[in-house]
């Protein structure tokens, strides 16, 4: 049986102001590492999409770097066709700046006031324009009515599974992490690392690839 081809994304985005100042968030891109590593040691052809990371690119998969989610949404609608899942780790900028000033901006005395324009919903896009075949899991980082928010995005979202963090999770060592799969009900993982964690994720895209194939092996054979 041929690898199992799995799209990754990690990392946050950077939404630029001007050439030198930008809008984004802290994540280090650490769990989406942690899942191409552990979907390499699997067996999986992995590509990871990333915007800058604070840790180092795994090995042995290919990689390709972006900036800014509309960099991120190019580059994964162009790869998905050819991928057999996606884990969608990445921490995209949910808004950008409407406009991006070509010169570094000055410093007026006064309130500066920012026009932000949402970013497109990178997962939700890739989602949609799916092949019956391809499997798709998410992330929800969420603080309040945690379970019911994650499981509203992976109606909304069109979702395989969700994975949900909470915001005791950020920076952490080890952290629990819930799976929400759909049909399957929730997945508690207790108190665990990112590997850890990680290698969860990824016995789950196994299981969710295994179950969409069977179909199609029945009527062939
Ligand atoms: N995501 C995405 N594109 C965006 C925003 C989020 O693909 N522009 C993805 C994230 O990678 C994650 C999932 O959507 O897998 C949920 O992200 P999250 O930020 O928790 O949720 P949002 O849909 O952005 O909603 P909110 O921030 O309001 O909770």
């Amino acid at each position: 049986m041929r690898a199992v081809r799995l799209l990754v994304t990690a990392g946050p985005t950077r939404e630029y102001i001007d050439p030198v100042r930008y809008l984004s968030n802290d994540s280090s891109g650490q769990m989406g590492v942690c899942i191409a590593e552990a979907a390499r040691g699997r067996g999986m052809r992995v590509t990871l999409v990333h915007g800058p990371l604070a840790v180092a690119q795994p090995a042995g998969v290919r990689a390709v770097e972006v900036v800014s989610a509309a960099e991120m949404l190019a580059a994964c609608e162009e790869l998905w066709p050819r991928h057999d899942a996606l884990v969608m780790a990445a921490a995209v900028a949910d808004y950008a700046p409407a406009r991006r000033a070509k010169c570094k901006r000055k410093k007026y005395a006064g309130e500066l006031v920012l026009r932000l324009r949402p970013t497109p919903d990178i997962l939700a896009r890739l989602a949609a324009a799916r092949r019956a075949d391809q499997v798709v899991v998410g992330f929800a980082l969420e603080d309040r009515a945690a379970r019911a928010r994650a499981a509203r995005k992976l109606e909304s979202k069109k979702l395989d599974a969700i994975v949900l963090n909470t915001l005791a999770a950020i920076g952490a060592e080890r952290s629990a992490i819930e799976i929400l799969i759909r049909d399957g009900g929730w997945r508690v993982l207790p108190r665990a690392t990112k590997k850890r964690q990680a290698e969860e994720v990824v016995r789950l895209v196994e299981l969710l690839r295994g179950e969409r194939r069977a179909p199609s092996k029945d009527r062939s054979g």
